[in-house]
C-alpha cells in the first residue's frame, strides 16, 4: 500500500534528511587512503547519535539477508554495487567508494547515497560517477505531479543505457516514510506513462546503480550482504529521498 504524506510529514522528513546529509558528509570527509571503512561508519554514527536520531540500517534484517545489517552506513568499494559492510578494509588511493546512509528522526526516515573516488579519479571512474549522478537527476526531474512511476524508471534507465552502462536487475528505489522501505518499488528501468500516478505527498528514495562493464549481472558475496558485479567491473550508486509536490520535486536529503 502506498502511503501519501501530509505536508507536516514531508517537513519532518526534511529534518531527517538533513541528518542523513550531514552523516554522509562526515563519512565522506573521513575517507582517505589507509582509513578503515569502519572508521567511516563511526563518523556517521556520531552525527546520527548527536542529532538525536537513530540508524535504520543498523540491525536491519530483510528477508534476503542471513544476518542483521551490522553498520549505520553501507560502504561499497570498486566492484561492490551496494550494501557493502563497513569492516576492517583499509581504503586505497583510487578506490571507487559508494556510501549509503539512513537516519530516523522523530519517527521519519531519510535515505541517501553518493559515490566518489578516494584520491584522484581515473577518467573512466569520473565518467561512471557523472553518469550515475545524471541518472538520479533525470529521475528527480521526472518526479512530478501528473506523471507516472514508469516515467521515473524510464528516465533513470535511459540515462544509464545511453551512457553504455549496465543496470543490475531487480534493484531500485522505494517508497519511504515511517519505514525505510515502503511501497512502491521504483525500478531503475521502465516504460513511461505506466504505473502508479505521481501525486503531491508521494515520497520516494530514487537510487540508480550503474555498472561500468555494461552487464546487468551481479552476485551476493559470502558476507550475505555485499552485491558485486558479475563481470568484476566497477559500479556507482547515488540516492536521494525526494518528495513529489505541487511545487515540483523536493529533495529531502540535502544539507
Ligand atoms: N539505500 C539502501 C536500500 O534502500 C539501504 C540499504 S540499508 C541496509 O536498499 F541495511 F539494508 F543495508
Ligand atoms: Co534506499
Amino acid at each position: 500500500m502506498v502511503e501519501i504524506k501530509t505536508d507536516a510529514a514531508m517537513d519532518a522528513m526534511r529534518e531527517a534528511g538533513r541528518v542523513v546529509a550531514r552523516a554522509l558528509a562526515a563519512a565522506r570527509a573521513a575517507a582517505a587512503p589507509g582509513v578503515r571503512l569502519r572508521e567511516l561508519d563511526e563518523a556517521a554514527r556520531d552525527v546520527i547519535e548527536s542529532a538525536g536520531a537513530t540508524a535504520p540500517f543498523l540491525h536491519y534484517l530483510p528477508s534476503f539477508a542471513p544476518v542483521p545489517y551490522p553498520g549505520v552506513i553501507c560502504t561499497s568499494v570498486n566492484d561492490a554495487i551496494v550494501h557493502g559492510i563497513p569492516g576492517d578494509y583499509r581504503l586505497r588511493a583510487g578506490d571507487l567508494l559508494g556510501i549509503d546512509c539512513g537516519a530516523t528522526l522523530d519517527g521519519w526516515t531519510g535515505d541517501a547515497a553518493e559515490t566518489f573516488t578516494v584520491g584522484a579519479a581515473e577518467p573512466e571512474d569520473a565518467r561512471l560517477i557523472a553518469a550515475t549522478r545524471g541518472a538520479l537527476e533525470a529521475g528527480i526531474a521526472a518526479a512530478v505531479v501528473g506523471g507516472r512511476l514508469g516515467d521515473i524508471s524510464h528516465a533513470i534507465g535511459r540515462a544509464g543505457r545511453a551512457a553504455g552502462y549496465g543496470i543490475p536487475e531487480g534493484f531500485g528505489g522505494h517508497g519511504i516514510g515511517r519505514r525505510m522501505h515502503e511501497d512502491p518499488h521504483v525500478a531503475n528501468e521502465g516504460r513511461p506513462g505506466r504505473g502508479f500516478p505521481l501525486r503531491h505527498g508521494l515520497v520516494l528514495a530514487l537510487e540508480p546503480m550503474l555498472t561500468a562493464g555494461g552487464h546487468d549481472g551481479y552476485y551476493c558475496a559470502a558476507d550475505g550482504w555485499t552485491l558485486r558485479t558479475q563481470d568484476g567491473s566497477r559500479a556507482a550508486h547515488f540516492e536521494h529521498t525526494v518528495a513529489i509536490t505541487d511545487a515540483g520535486p523536493r529533495i529531502l536529503t540535502m544539507l
